[in-house]
């Protein structure tokens, strides 16, 4: 199973390292970046302890976490595939990027790599992820990925006291590696 990927575009996807803590505590300080950790990552010695977590997940199996570099080696983001459920082979995939890295598509590229990597690599057959319904970047990207929409989870997030509803999708191994954007319920 490979733990360093290229793609086409030149973005490199790896594992997370020690060296990476700085930029690890300067793109949690992005007040979008709520809700990707549930414990804050606000200095130093908390990012040393995510990225740490990190790379125990990887060891363990049971999420893959790659950073994701440009071909000079600054870190734009991240793009993982966790919640590896073995007996049914699927797994959950998120992703964040820098605020300087965005719209430039590194997302959307990163995520088509990992899926791939999960289908061949990682042995997976289906990928799943959420966004809320207020993040249509994130949609752009699952999309752009070939994640089809297949529902909506009413109110199932909340932040500071507002509910909002998440929006499911999904890729199958077998799927086109753009998505529809609407998904055939048929058979
Ligand atoms: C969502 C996020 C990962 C997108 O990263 P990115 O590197 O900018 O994504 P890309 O450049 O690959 O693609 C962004 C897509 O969103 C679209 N987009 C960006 N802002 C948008 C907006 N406000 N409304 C609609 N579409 C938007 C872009 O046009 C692009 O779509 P296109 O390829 O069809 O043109 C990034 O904004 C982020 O990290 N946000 C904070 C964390 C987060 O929300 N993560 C996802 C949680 S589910």
């Amino acid at each position: 199973m490979r733990d360093q990927l290229e793609t086409p575009s030149g973005l490199v996807l790896r594992q997370w390292a020690d060296g990476d803590a700085h930029a690890v505590a300067n793109a949690f300080a992005d007040p979008l970046m709520r809700g990707q950790n549930n414990e804050p990552v606000d200095s130093p010695p908390a990012a040393e302890q995510w990225i740490g977590e990190r790379r125990a997940d990887w060891a363990a199996g049971s999420a893959f976490a790659f950073a994701v570099a440009d071909g000079g080696g600054a870190v734009l983001g991240q793009v993982s595939v966790g919640a590896v459920n073995r007996r049914h082979s699927i797994g959950w995939v998120s992703y964040w990027t820098t605020p300087a890295a965005r719209g430039r598509g590194v997302a959307s590229r990163a995520c088509q790599a990992a899926a791939d990597w999960a289908f061949t690599d990682a042995g997976l057959f289906r990928l799943e992820l959420g966004h809320r319904v207020n993040n249509p970047a994130s949609c752009a990207v699952a999309r752009a990925a070939g994640f089809a929409i297949e529902g909506r989870q009413r109110q199932k997030l909340a932040y500071d006291g507002i509910r909002y509803d998440v929006e499911l999708h999904a890729r199958l191994a077998t799927d086109p590696a753009k998505a529809a954007h609407t998904v055939d319920y048929s058979n």
